[in-house]
């Protein structure tokens, strides 16, 4: 399905104090908030000299124009009074989703919004190696995450995916740990708006990513936006892309033994390259 040029549509989590829309095929459009690059391309913000972003990065732009990218998201702040109200805006307590949460942390999570596949070696996102020798398909999937000052987010290391977080508002810090505990911390890395850290994971298999201990510790109110990359496997196609996608899931096309399964699902028709079985 080819996508018309800066074709925008709001994110799940935009709201009346959030903005946040998905703009595809960007040529030339002009940015006003914070542009998360969500494609394996360097883009370029235009100005006396260009000036790049690189894949899975993000820059905080006044109305200026990005020249060309696959896919960016755009977060602004509009309204800072009762910002702090996310959960009386359909944002939910953590302690909810997570049997295992500590019952009186105050971590309030947003919907997630499934913004389409993207082909990207994980040894790449990792900073691991720059080029590309094991492409795979993957799943963007991004939510934000809202909690007061002074909040501990939460220290784990288990993730069946690849993530990085783009500070939206406030300030706080990404922090690793030896062990499950605060005061084995050994790396802040502080996020200020329009930040992105860099992966904390490395690859160690097959779909496997292994992480340090870490978590998200806010100085002051914030919110920060996870980017998550899915891998697409078979797994993933018996189980969660049939129950999502049951009757109109279908193999699309072979090429050279590589078997595409066209998607449809509410934003779109999109192919989806699966790894041989
Ligand atoms: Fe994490």
């Amino acid at each position: 399905m080819s996508v018309s040029i800066n074709a925008v549509r709001s994110l799940s989590f935009a709201d009346s104090h959030m903005s946040a829309i998905l703009v595809e095929n960007v040529e030339g459009y002009e940015a006003d908030g914070i542009v998360v690059n969500l494609s394996t391309e360097t883009i370029y913000v235009e100005g006396e000299v260009d000036t790049p972003v690189q894949p899975w990065r993000s820059v905080m732009l006044r109305s200026k124009i990005i020249r060309k990218a696959d896919k960016i998201a755009v977060l602004k702040i509009k309204n800072l009074e009762n910002l702090g109200a996310v959960s009386l805006r359909g944002w939910e307590w953590f302690g909810d989703i997570y049997d295992g949460f500590p019952r009186q942390t105050p971590l309030y999570m947003s919907s997630i919004d499934t913004v389409g596949t993207v082909t990207e070696d994980p040894f790449v996102f990792t900073r691991e190696r720059t080029t590309v020798e094991a492409p795979q398909e993957f799943e963007i999937k991004l939510k934000c995450w809202w909690s007061p000052n002074e909040t501990d987010c939460f220290i784990h290391n288990e993730h069946p995916f690849l993530e990085v977080h783009t500070q939206i508002h406030g300030y706080g810090r990404m922090q690793k740990s030896r062990e499950r505990d605060a005061s084995t911390v050994y790396e802040d890395v502080i996020m200020a708006p329009g930040f992105t850290h860099e992966p904390f994971c490395i690859v160690t298999g097959k779909n496997e990513w292994t992480y340090p201990w870490h978590r998200y510790y806010t100085d002051v109110e914030s919110i920060w936006l996870a980017v998550e990359l899915h891998p697409i496997t078979w797994d993933w196609m018996k189980t969660v892309g049939r129950t999502l996608f049951p009757p109109r899931t279908r193999p699309a096309k072979k090429a050279r033994g590589t078997l595409w399964w066209q998607i449809r699902h509410s934003t779109g028709v999109f192919s989806a390259q699966l790894p041989s079985r």
